[in-house]
């Protein structure tokens, strides 16, 4: 395995490719009742399959390779938890220190406990995402300190490389691509790799971006920032994201959108990606999900499109979400009687 840096060492500017923690190379899978439900050819991009469970993964390895390269002393970021896993992962295999700035209470357990596992220095804050980004920024320009969110134009280039990986494996560009945004760096890097691969010639084509983000957490839709951004989807509950206008680019090169979709359509998507798929992942990745399946019910959807949607975190970051609204039964005594019972066979 040699990560992404080893694989498109010729499309990242590094000095030294062999820092990796195993990222990248992530599964593209079909996903035919999605498919049987919009009537469109459906792939799944497993970034949940990443070492932290993230596609955080793809940008940190980049952006943590670059500061050990400027010897950096430490890494800061503000996170609504997936980036602060990562880069505590990344801090960690380097030996840098590695310090995050959370939304206090917001952030999915799995993720938390990541962030903390790795030895990170954890400052929950009584504020939300975008209040932590605008700390952690002033604090990066004061100090020997690296910054290490989307706003580190390392983290992009990094990213860039999942839209590589499906050009590679499908032969040229799908349709359309669908993701959940949130402080939009992620639409951002997509972007990027899909029109460098067809100035390349590498695709005859670049998808159209389809971003979705939470009704109670979209700016970018509703064209200003939200004070008081909520949603279930905890990873994107962000009301001013910070590649704000690489998310307008994407949509109108592309020719793509970004719409919203409620909590409601994205605990159904997710439960369906589950349920119908075998597929779990978390809240926020589902978005691009429910997207999908708005717009088909909407007859917006062309027939037949091939579409990617990107899964972007592992659903074991958050069993609090899942174990929501499911109960598991009285424990039984162990005969095979009471099970057989149970299971009402026989
Ligand atoms: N999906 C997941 C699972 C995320 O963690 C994030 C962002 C997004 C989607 C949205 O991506 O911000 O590039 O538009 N998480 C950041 C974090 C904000 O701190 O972990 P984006």
């Amino acid at each position: 395995m040699k990560g992404i840096l080893g694989r498109y060492r010729n499309q990242l500017p590094l000095a030294n490719y062999d820092f990796t923690l195993g990222e990248g190379d992530t599964p593209l899978i079909s996903a035919p009742a999605l498919s049987r439900a919009t009537g469109a050819e459906i792939f799944l991009k497993l970034e949940g399959c990443n070492p932290t469970g993230s596609f955080k993964d793809r940008g940190m390895v980049v952006a943590v390779a670059k500061a050990m390269e400027e010897k950096s002393g430490a890494i800061i970021c503000a996170s609504t938890g997936n980036t602060a896993a990562s880069a505590a992962a990344y801090a960690a295999r380097a030996g840098l220190t590695c310090a995050v700035v959370i939304p206090q209470g917001n952030i999915a357990l799995g993720k938390l406990a990541q962030a903390m596992i790795f030895g990170a220095r954890v400052l929950p804050i009584e504020g939300n995402f975008d209040c932590a980004l605008k700390l952690v920024r002033e604090l990066a320009e004061q100090g020997n300190l690296t910054l290490v969110n989307s706003v580190n134009p390392h983290r992009i280039e990094g990213q860039k490389t999942a839209a590589f990986e499906i050009v590679d494996e499908l032969g040229d560009a799908p349709e359309i691509l669908a993701l959940p945004v949130g402080n939009a760096g992620n639409i951002t890097a997509y972007w990027r790799g899909f029109s460098e691969y067809l100035r390349a010639g590498t695709a005859s084509r670049a998808p159209k971006m389809f971003g979705f983000q939470a009704a109670g957490a979209a700016p970018i839709v509703r064209g200003a920032p939200i004070e008081n951004p909520q949603t279930i989807a905890t990873a994107i509950r962000i009301g001013n994201p910070a590649s704000w206008k690489g998310a307008l680019a994407a949509r109108a090169e592309s020719g793509g959108l970004i719409e919203a979709v409620t909590d409601d359509e994205i605990l159904a998507a997710y439960r369906l990606l589950a349920e119908r798929e075998g597929v779990f992942c978390e809240p926020a990745s589902a978005a691009g999900v429910a997207g999908i399946l708005k717009l088909a019910r909407a007859e917006r959807l062309p027939r037949g499109a091939r579409i990617v949607c990107v899964l972007t975190g592992s659903g074991l970051k958050d069993p609090e979400t899942a174990m929501r609204g499911l109960e598991l039964p009285e424990a039984l005594p162990a005969t095979m009687d009471a099970v057989a019972r149970a299971l009402e066979i026989g």
